[in-house]
């Protein structure tokens, strides 16, 4: 699609997903991982999206990029990278999206990486086959590539193997990877979570300082509010298969809308909400077999009525844009209100 036929959101937003659902074949039964999640990533702008283990983030990301394992499937919705639907391309074209328009960076580089290739000609491989440079030419732009990502002694790296280089380093060498078509966009599965604490926040800067100066667009998925604090703009927040609350990360984190992510935020260590202690999440996850009827969230939640156990609870629009699926969502300010009062 071409510029003049995007609509004026499609512009603005580099995805857009809308009523996304996956479900996963397994031998207790269909999974509803993902399940009507719709969200937006703004053009050079980063959302994050967070929420409990087994809450659907890395499924929702999978079925962005078109790579679900076999026993997942994409049941329903729309994934629009510059109004072009994802979900309606073939193998050959998805081949062709993957590199320069879109790409991954995943939690554990060495299972993204290939063991046996020299690090410098993964790097190579994206700008060879989708730019079409020649042997020389590409190696010339993966030698830049690793400068740019702090990895040192490039030339003498470019021919080494994963196996050679540390947990850090196989992560920059992801984000080469990952940039060296100039995509328009990178997903992030936690892509730090497998190192140690002051290597997450050199990549995470890293990251973060490269997809600014060349206007790429971030989705983030990660457990850390501190990290979405830190890079993303926008959040959304995901719970048994769906969304619950969405916005700005200063709305959403520091004034939640929704009893699920004041949960996660008092539960959160390290992180500016206003707390003394911190306070788990009583109770667990939902079934995404057989999940609760009503809102999701109701057999945890502290401020449930009637009303929220039955019936669907989609997300709606509060004044500001930001957006939240809590029918009582003026408890957390009383809650909020209180838990300043406490300090
Ligand atoms: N192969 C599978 N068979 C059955 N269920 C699965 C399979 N893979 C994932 N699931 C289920 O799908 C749901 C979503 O999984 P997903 O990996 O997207 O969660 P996540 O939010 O990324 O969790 P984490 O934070 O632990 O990475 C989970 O409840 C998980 O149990
Ligand atoms: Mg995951």
């Amino acid at each position: 699609m071409n510029e003049q036929s995007m609509s004026g959101a499609q512009m603005n937003n580099v995805l857009e997903v809308n009523d996304l659902r996956v479900q996963i074949t397994s031998r207790r039964g269909l999974v509803r991982a993902v399940d009507g999640v719709s969200f937006e990533v703004p053009r050079g702008g980063a959302l994050g999206l967070v929420g409990e283990s087994g809450s659907g983030k890395s499924m929702t990301l999978r079925a962005v990029l078109g790579v679900l394992p076999p026993e997942a499937h994409v049941v329903s919705g729309q994934v629009l990278l510059d109004g072009t639907d994802l979900l309606t391309l073939n193998q050959a074209s998805l081949n062709r999206v993957r590199g320069p328009k879109i790409s991954m960076i995943f939690q554990e580089p060495m299972s993204a990486l290939n063991p046996v290739m020299r690090v410098g000609q993964q790097i190579a491989e994206g700008p060879r086959i989708h730019l079409g440079y020649s042997r020389a030419r590409a190696e010339e732009r993966t030698l830049e590539l690793m400068r740019r990502v702090g990895i040192p002694d490039p030339e003498r790296r470019y021919r080494a193997y994963p196996h050679e280089f540390s947990g850090g380093m196989r992560q920059r060498v992801m984000i080469a990877i990952a940039l060296a078509c100039e995509p328009e966009i990178i997903l992030c599965d936690e892509p730090t979570t497998a190192l140690d604490v002051t290597i997450q926040d050199q990549i995470l800067r890293l990251l973060a300082q490269l997809c600014q100066e060349s206007g790429v667009s971030l989705m983030f998925v990660t457990h850390d509010l501190p990290v979405v604090a830190q890079i993303c703009q926008q959040v959304a927040v995901m719970y048994g298969g769906q969304l619950v609350e969405r916005g700005a990360v200063r709305d959403v984190l520091l004034d939640p809308r929704h009893p699920y992510t004041l949960g996660l935020v008092r539960s959160a260590p390290d992180f500016e909400y206003v707390q003394d202690s911190l306070r788990p999440i009583p109770g667990s996850p939902p079934s995404l077999i057989t999940p609760p009827p009503g809102c999701r969230f109701h057999p945890r939640c502290d401020f449930a009525e009637d009303d929220c156990r039955t019936g669907e609870v989609p997300l709606r629009i509060l004044p500001g844009g930001r957006a939240t699926a809590c029918l009582h969502h003026e408890r957390c300010l009383e809650a909020l209100a209180a838990d300043r009062a406490a300090r």
